[in-house]
């Protein structure tokens, strides 16, 4: 068979690892494919700068249709970023037939669906394992590993930014600021680390999981998003107090037929599996009915581990080639999108208030939770300085969001609250 040339677009952190592997894993890349694997073009925004990978500059070029254009490529491995202009230059290169290999999730999680349609149009692999939680394989397991079973819930630490800042301000003490600005100097901060925080990294992330393992078209628009910026020491500390452990959780959970598909900081019991996934690694946890629970975990970012999941779809791709095959197996979703509403959402909460320090307040917002059926499965109650407030945490029984979000209401308008200071739901308790 004759030796596959590879085209990239982009030598940022994940190319090089690219770029590397694929050199350096020749010999296994052969054994597998039963050809040699070139990487014969490179386009790059700037032909100057200093590249993390040794490179032959005859393959630079800072003209993508050299890539794109070149009917000696079979394969673009997209690692560049970016939404629109990478948009167009993927559909040119499913146009002229070429493969596509992406490790980009903004693009994917917007304009995934459009992107496979022309893939399967055109009879060319769209690949992106590399999208969702870097180096663990996990959409190949949604897909293949777990086929057979029905996926009814997954819940994602699937950003190592604010993996790594939640763990340094609880287990270290550290301040967010300085924690942020420590994940940035280790490299898996976006560039812009808004994206990180924000909870939007991990909902395009979700956006993509959810759609796979719900066999379900879930747009970005449909994932409720909540980041970190809000979370106190103080919510740390007392959630610590309580037997629990803050993550930024990604969670989606089908029953039925309908779907919820979120991003917020949740409390999980410190025995479960996701609690002990600290710094920067990610982890996703699939509920499946017949496999009960999984947990697939590792490194969610950096160069090496984001290029193996590249260069595994390469490979995948090009075993598809030899089977002539490709373009067969992207998946189109069974289920039509049917969303769950407030009254179909149930979870535990965490509240913290600053009351008045006076008689009755408690025995006054316990009745009032009560005339909702809501009932209290901790409660602590600690003087504040002045002594004229006190502070009450609560975590509710399971409760209707829709229930719960007349009860914060209320407490919105009780003249005793002086302020509702934070609000987490609790996950990871339910028994499945
Ligand atoms: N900024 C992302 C993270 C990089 O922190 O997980 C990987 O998508």
């Amino acid at each position: 068979m004759r030796a596959i040339s590879i085209g990239l677009l982009g030598l940022g952190t994940v190319g090089s690892g690219v770029v590397k592997i694929v050199e350096s894993h020749q010999d296994k890349l052969m054994h597998q494919v039963g050809c040699p694997v070139i990487i014969r073009k490179v386009s790059v925004k700037d032909l100057q700068k200093e590249r993390q990978v040794k490179i032959d500059s005859h393959l630079l070029t800072d003209n993508p249709n050299e890539v794109l254009e070149d009917p000696e490529i079979d394969v673009v491995i997209e690692v560049m970023g970016g939404i629109e202009e990478t948009k167009s230059y993927l559909l040119k290169a499913l146009r002229n037939r070429k493969h596509v290999v992406t490790a980009n999730k903004d693009l994917m999680a917007v304009h995934g669906p459009e992107l496979l349609k022309e893939a399967a149009a055109n009879e060319c692999d769209l690949f992106y394992e590399a999208s969702v939680a870097g180096g663990i394989p996990i959409l190949r397991s949604l897909v293949d590993g777990l086929a057979s079973d029905r996926i009814t819930k997954m819940m994602g630490i699937v950003n190592g930014t604010t993996n790594f800042i939640l763990t340094k301000m609880s287990k270290n003490g550290s301040e967010y600021e300085s924690a942020l600005k420590q994940a940035q100097d280790l490299g898996f901060a976006e560039a812009d680390p808004t994206a990180d925080v924000s909870g939007m990294d991990s909902a395009r992330k979700m956006a993509i999981l959810s759609t796979l393992g719900f066999s379900m078209t879930i747009d970005l628009d449909d994932v409720q998003i909540r980041g970190i910026t809000e979370i106190s020491k103080d919510d740390l500390s007392y959630s610590q107090k309580l037997g629990y452990t803050m993550k930024l959780i990604g969670l989606a959970a089908r029953d039925g037929e309908k779907v919820e598909v979120s991003v917020q900081p949740a409390l999980l019991p410190e025995s479960h599996p996701l609690a002990s996934v600290n710094d920067e690694y990610n982890a996703v946890y699939v509920y499946g009915e017949a496999v009960g629970e999984t947990m697939f975990y590792g490194p969610g970012a950096g160069s090496l581990p984001t290029a193996t999941a590249v260069v595994s779809d390469l490979v995948g791709v090009l075993k598809n080639m030899r089977l002539g095959v490709n373009g067969r197996s992207a998946v189109v979703p069974q289920y039509p999108k049917a969303l769950k509403g407030p009254e179909d959402i149930f979870a535990k909460f965490f509240v913290r208030l600053h009351v008045k320090d006076e008689v009755g307040v408690l025995a006054s917002i316990t009745s009032m939770f009560s005339e909702y059926g809501v009932s209290f499965d901790k409660i602590l109650q600690l003087p504040l300085q002045p002594r004229e407030a006190s502070e009450i945490v609560l975590v509710t029984h399971r409760a209707s969001m829709d229930n719960f979000d007349q009860i914060v209401e209320r407490l919105n308008d009780y003249e005793m609250v002086k302020e509702i200071k934070s609000i987490y739901r609790v996950e990871g308790e339910e028994v499945i």
